[in-house]
This record gives C-alpha cells, structure tokens and sequence, in this order.
C-alpha cells in the first residue's frame, strides 16, 4: 500500500514508518520543515509538505495514498484543548478525502482517556470528560464509508530516543533531586515498546476491520512505584511517596499522569489481530541505561 503518515518524524511515526517499509509498503510522510523531510527521506519515505494546521495539505496527502496513519499531535500540554482541536479539525480533513473509499485510516489515542482504577478494555469508551476526540473523530468516519479504526497507546511508549512522559519523570527527579511516586506507589502504567506499537498500527492498516479499536499495551500495569525506583537508583536519588495534593505542584502539568492506575489489557487485540509484543518491557529497557545518558 501507499500510506500516507502524519507524525512521521516522531517517535511512534519514525518506527512506523521503518515498519512499513521492511513490510514492502512505501510511504509518503507528512513534513513541516526542512530537517523534517530530510529526516524522511534519509528513512526511504517519500515526502509530503504540509502541516496540520493546513487542512488542504492534509486532504492532499490522504488523496495520494491508499491508507492513512496519523500520529502527528501537538504535545502541548499547556493549551491542551487548542491540540485536540488542531486534532479533530484534522482527522476531519482526511477523512472528507477518504469518504466513501473504503480506504483504512488509524487514529492514535490513549488508555489514559479511560476510566482509572480497574483494568480497561478495548470495549470500555473513553472518559467523556477527555479534551482529546480523536478516537470520536475516527469512528465518525466509519459512517462516511472509511475503514476506520483507533490504537489506543499506552501512556508510555518506550524505547531509545523516547522524549514522552518517563523522559519527563527523570528530568523532574533531575530537577527536584528526588524520584517520587504518590501515596504506596502501587498505582499503574501500561506500558509497550515503540516497535511493537508500530507493528501494531502496521497491523491495524492492513486489517482492521471499520470502528476497531485497539490497545497499544505490551504490559497491563507496571507499578508506579517501580518506575520511580528505578529512575532514583540510575539518578543515585533518594526514591520517596509524596501525597496526591503534593503531586501537583511537584509534577506540574504530568500530575494527572503521575496520580492514574492506567492498568489495560490488551487481549482482544491480540486475539483479533495475532500481535504479539515482543520487544523489552518497560522496567528492562530502563535499566539497560540509554534514559540516563543524557
Ligand atoms: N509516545 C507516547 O508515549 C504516546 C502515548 C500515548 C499516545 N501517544 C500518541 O501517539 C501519537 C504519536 O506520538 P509520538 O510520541 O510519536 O509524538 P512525537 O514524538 O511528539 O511526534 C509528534 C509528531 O507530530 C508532528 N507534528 C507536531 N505538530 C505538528 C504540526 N503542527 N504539523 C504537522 N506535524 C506536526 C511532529 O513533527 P516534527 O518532527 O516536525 O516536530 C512529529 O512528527 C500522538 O497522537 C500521541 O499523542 C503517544
């Protein structure tokens, strides 16, 4: 297939790419600079310029390929709204190219839009007090005639090169010159590593059929407290419980992240699509070092 991909220098974007090319796709991937579509075609991806903000660039693309994977968001936490927005307004400009094709588009969202505290599921909907619409958007398409369908990612994504939330964590510890977790610590993360997740999205192109959802979800629920303990021991910091009100100011805008127990299975997504993660799980690939190099 020719695959339009959004998002395609980002770290989920990159590892999707380099799995549809070894899987003898080719790809053309969204670019917004210079560096962007270097890094694309230095990757063997052929180069979209665009943005998405420019909602012509985003139906331009889409009208070239056979199937579309978006991952492009702008992480901006602090006008979060506004990015979900941005988001939706997108999804929306695709998929008015796609309609009626038949066409495969996937979407990416989180099993943080899910309700905490038990295990979610790839059939429980997400929160409706979430900003974020994407997965919304995606299934809309379903009834314009697009073979729709939604990963659900983790809330880490791992993995050499990873600039996400644990990137986050350890530059917090950095800072505060404690790694901390809330209250006994035994709140979870799911968690998968960036080439399964990528295999997985490649998976979800080819055979996904209308309004699947899918989880992103190597590992149901990695303590929290383990995280930080492992960050404490590469930092040589001390490893400390702080209460859930002193998690706010602690951890600024990642609190939210920080405070959930994000536990999700993955099951039905392996059992209808044969993915089966296979890369180095969370606690692992924190203590092969490469978090802590820089
Ligand atoms: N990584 C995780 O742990 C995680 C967890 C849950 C969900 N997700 C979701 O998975 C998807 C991919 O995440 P990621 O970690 O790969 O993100 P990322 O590394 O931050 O990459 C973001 C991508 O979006 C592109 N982008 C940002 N703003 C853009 C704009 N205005 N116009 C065009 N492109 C723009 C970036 O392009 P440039 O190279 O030009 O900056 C980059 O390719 C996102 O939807 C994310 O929310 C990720």
């Amino acid at each position: 297939m020719r695959v339009f991909v959004t998002g395609a220098t980002g770290f989920v974007g990159s590892a999707v790419v380099h799995e549809l090319l070894a899987t003898g796709h080719q790809v053309v991937g969204l670019a917004r600079s210079d560096k962007a579509a270097e890094a694309l075609k230095a990757a063997g991806a052929d180069v979209h310029r665009g943005a998405l903000d420019d909602l012509d660039s985003l139906r331009d693309g889409a009208a070239i390929a056979d199937g579309v994977i978006h991952l492009a968001f702008i992480h901006d936490f602090s006008n979060f709204e506004a990015a979900a927005a941005t988001d939706r307004q997108a999804i929306e400009a695709i998929g008015s190219e796609l309609e009626g094709s038949g066409k495969p588009f996937v979407g990416a969202s989180g099993t943080l839009m899910l309700p905490s505290g038990r295990l979610g599921t790839e059939e429980d909907a997400p929160l409706p007090t979430t900003p974020r619409r994407s997965e919304e958007a995606a299934m809309t398409l379903v009834q314009h005639g697009v073979r729709s369908s939604v990963v659900r990612l983790a809330p880490t994504v791992h993995g050499p090169g990873d600039h996400g939330f644990v990137r986050t964590l350890i530059d917090i510890a950095r800072t505060k010159g404690v790694s901390a977790y809330t209250g006994d610590g035994s709140n979870r993360w799911s968690a998968v590593h960036r080439f399964d997740a990528a295999c997985l999205f490649r998976l979800a192109l080819e055979a996904a059929p209308a309004g699947s959802i899918l989880h992103g979800v190597g590992e149901e629920g990695v303590p929290f407290r383990d995280i930080a303990g492992v960050i404490g021991r590469h930092l040589n910091l001390p490893v400390v419980s702080i209460s859930r009100e002193e998690a706010d100011s602690h951890f600024g805008w990642l609190s939210f992240a920080v405070k959930a127990d994000n536990p999700t299975s993955s099951v039905l997504t392996r059992e209808r699509f044969g993915w089966r993660p296979v890369h180095t799980a969370l606690i692992p690939d924190l203590e092969e070092g490469h978090y802590f190099n820089s």
